[in-house]
């Protein structure tokens, strides 16, 4: 368990994805690289299902394929160009030549083994996006991948769906959840989290709007996760507040600014 290290912790959303494309190994090596604490994936099942980091349901924005991630098989997926979208690929010495760790599909195989070699223990949020849809599978995938793949450091799993954090909790119940909210219901106002959630993950917005959430969610036992805190007044509200951990595009730069606090 390396989490609670006294500092609020800095996870890169999709690795350092101003960097370098968002979910490539090259944007999770350079957010190691950076000092993150942490990293934050989101997770999907291919056709024949592996768990592939992908975000949005189909492939379309971040690649140069089409259709939906769950219509598509890892070999299918790994033909197509996941990087370019950002910007040329390769180097400042060689700019043309495609860097594959920028443009190839990333399993959550291959990012555990990333962070098992990291050198340090990073700690991994894993999102479980769209889990109802599969009745199971991808949370049953993911625990079997983790059971197979230690690493170090501290394994979360993130949803929006509490029945996603439920199958999580009963399956493995060592496995601390993470509910996202965009917004705070009523029963979320006084920190109560559905079951199977136990560390609170708010937007940055709701905290704008109702800074004393923090402290109601603490007081009831939770930790707080606050995403996607990019923005120096953002993080400086963070600090003041007391979040455990902000959730950031950006881990240097915010890194750099938590330091200096
Ligand atoms: O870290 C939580 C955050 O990633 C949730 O939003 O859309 O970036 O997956 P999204
Ligand atoms: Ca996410």
């Amino acid at each position: 368990m390396t989490a609670n290290r006294g500092r609020i912790e800095v996870i890169a959303h999709r690795g350092a994805s101003e960097d370098a494309p968002e979910h490539s190994l090259a944007a999770y090596r350079k957010a190691i690289a950076d000092g993150a604490d942490a990293l934050e994936c989101d997770v999907r099942l291919t056709a024949d299902g592996h768990l592939v980091c992908v975000h949005d349901r189909r492939v379309n924005r971040t690649s140069n394929g089409r259709g939906a991630v769950s219509a598509l098989e890892l070999a299918q997926l790994a033909e197509l160009d996941f990087g370019s979208w950002m910007g040329p690929a390769g180097t400042a010495e060689s700019p043309d030549a495609a860097d594959p760790e920028r443009t190839t599909v990333l399993t959550l195989e291959r990012l555990l083994r990333l962070v098992a070699e990291a050198g340090r223990p990073v700690d991994l949020a894993i999102e479980t996006k769209h889990p109802t849809r599969w009745a199971g599978q991808v949370e049953e995938r993911l625990l079997d991948l983790l059971r197979r793949h230690p690493v170090p450091g501290e394994v979360r799993v993130m949803s929006f769906s509490a029945r996603s954090l439920r199958r999580v909790r009963l399956a493995a119940p060592d496995v601390p959840t993470v509910y996202l909210m965009q917004f705070l219901l009523p029963r979320h106002r006084a920190g109560r989290l559905p079951a199977g959630s136990g560390i609170a993950g708010p937007g940055i917005r709701v905290l704008r709007r109702d800074p004393g959430y923090v402290a109601r969610a603490q007081a009831a036992g939770h930790r707080v996760h606050v995403w996607t805190v990019d923005e120096p007044e953002d993080v400086e509200l963070c600090a003041r507040l007391g979040v455990d951990a902000v959730i950031t595009n950006r881990p240097l730069t915010v890194r750099d600014q938590l330091n200096r606090l």
